[in-house]
């Protein structure tokens, strides 16, 4: 199970998103993009004509994260722009199959992300739909705040479900993802670790890309979950 790192680029330069995308896309697996509409979180940041933009301009996967109260209306559009992850939210969607499987048929991942509030066992029948599991780790909305230790359960949980189910479903977290947190996430079973702050508010971003993943690595390679991790 290799460790994905995705930085997020709500913690960049938005006027120099190019020159930020750069300066991880030797290092990082994806480059995460946080789609705020100011309804479903109370913030607002950036939309498709941006990710259009972006896509001339960075050799990273787009790893489009959608926090927006129309997914069902616009998730499409963003796999069809070329995003090569697109994540709904599940408290937002009214017909989440019909998108996640609009998003796959346009040649995107689809993911489904969930609110530390939000329980997944609601959503186990949609696994089949999915390619990614996004658990937040903070309210969605801004970026800086402090990780939430109570979504850790969850997060063993739900690597349980999908290591009992076979699936290859990619677990991921989003918030307060940090060298102080990131080894407690990897070892309760994520795979793929956003990080916006850790990463842009550090005066050298891709070596903080590669230190996260290191210690992401180590922290996995000893859990319980991995078969490594695994005693006998
Ligand atoms: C928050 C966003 C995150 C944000 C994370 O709603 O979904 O992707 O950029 O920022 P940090 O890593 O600073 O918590
Ligand atoms: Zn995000």
């Amino acid at each position: 199970m290799a460790v994905q790192i995705s930085p997020s680029i709500l913690s960049a330069d938005f006027a120099r998103l190019a020159d930020e995308a750069a300066a991880v896309a030797a290092v990082a697996d994806w480059l995460h993009v946080d789609v705020m509409d100011n309804h479903f979180v109370p913030n607002l940041t950036l939309g498709l004509p941006v990710v259009e933009s972006l896509l001339k301009h960075t050799t990273l996967p787009l790893d489009c994260h959608l926090m927006i109260t129309e997914p069902d209306r616009w998730a499409p559009e963003y796999a069809e722009a070329g995003a090569r992850n697109v994540t709904i939210h599940a408290e937002a969607a009214h017909a989440p199959v019909r998108t996640l499987r609009a998003i796959r048929a346009a040649g995107a991942r689809a993911g489904l992300a969930v609110n530390p509030g939000t329980a997944v066992e609601p959503y186990e029948d949609l696994l089949p739909e999915i390619d990614m599991l996004l658990l937040m780790t903070v309210e969605p909305g801004f970026g800086g705040q402090h990780f939430l230790d109570i979504v850790l359960p969850k997060l063993r949980r739900a690597r349980s479900v999908l290591t009992g189910q076979g699936a290859a479903i990619w677990l991921q977290v989003d918030g307060g993802v940090s060298e102080e947190t990131i080894e407690r996430c990897a070892e309760a079973g994520a795979d793929v670790f956003v990080a916006g702050s850790a990463v842009y508010d550090s005066d050298d971003p891709a070596h903080a890309v590669q230190a996260l993943r290191a210690q992401a690595e180590r922290a996995t390679a000893r859990a319980a979950w991995t078969t490594r991790g695994r005693p006998g």
